[in-house]
């Protein structure tokens, strides 16, 4: 499943976070990548130890935390420590599939990535190209978000940015472990929650409230590892 989560910043908090992102120095983005991938990357990124990374990173930290449509749709244990790119001047990322075992540098935390996630902190009026362009199960998906808002996809999913042909793209990028690594399993969990969610917003009262949510924590006490 590709979910898009809007506002997962607010538009104060965004530019507070630029200003700190658009004062540090920017490294080649080649020393994150794993060796396939370092063929296809050309961008700038923050050292992961970088400051302004670990500070912006805990507000966004702190944001997924209190976003229930991300806790519902990523059921996360583990959120790598955000990292940042900036792709300009015909910058771009060909295919590739981000590595399955991630390790922070910073933390010392060792994760299996289940999903990768994007976060805009440049506007799509501010450059051109830059998509996203996501091959998931559904077939290809292009993202190019408002600043703020925050694009979810399964890690296993085939993935580029085009290039970018005039202004900055500026965005964090990151992984999940869920409780639930299949996405398949992920999804239908997802589903009922937002369906259990409307019936109760239509009738707090309703009968099948009650059962249908003893089903989705039945199921999540099958399928989770915590
Ligand atoms: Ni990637």
């Amino acid at each position: 499943m590709l979910l898009q989560i809007p506002h997962v910043l607010s538009q104060e908090q965004v530019a507070e976070c630029r200003l700190l992102l658009e004062a540090a120095e920017w490294i080649d983005g080649r020393a994150t990548a794993g060796y396939q991938s370092a063929r296809a990357k050309n961008n700038t990124q923050l050292a992961e130890d970088h400051p302004a990374a670990r500070k912006v990173g805990d507000v966004i930290l702190q944001a997924l935390e209190a976003s229930p449509l991300f806790l519902s749709a990523a059921l996360p244990l583990k959120v790598f420590p955000p990292l940042f790119n900036r792709y300009s001047g015909g910058q771009s990322f060909g295919t590739h599939v981000d590595n399955a075992i991630r390790h922070s540098s910073v933390t010392g935390m060792r994760m299996r990535t289940d999903l990768s996630a994007t976060l805009f902190f440049a506007g799509p009026e501010e450059y051109a190209g830059g998509e996203l362009v996501v091959e998931d199960t559904y077939g290809v998906q292009q993202v190019k978000l408002p600043a703020g808002d925050m694009v979810l996809y399964p890690a296993t999913s085939l993935h580029h940015v085009r290039p970018v042909t005039s202004g900055a793209r500026l965005c964090s990028f990151f992984w999940i472990q869920s409780m639930v690594r299949d996405d398949g399993r992920r999804t239908l969990l997802f589903d009922l929650d937002v369906a259990i969610q409307r019936v109760v917003q239509d009738a707090a009262d309703h009968p099948a409230a009650v059962p249908l949510t003893g089903v989705y924590h039945n199921l999540l006490r099958q399928w989770a590892d915590s």
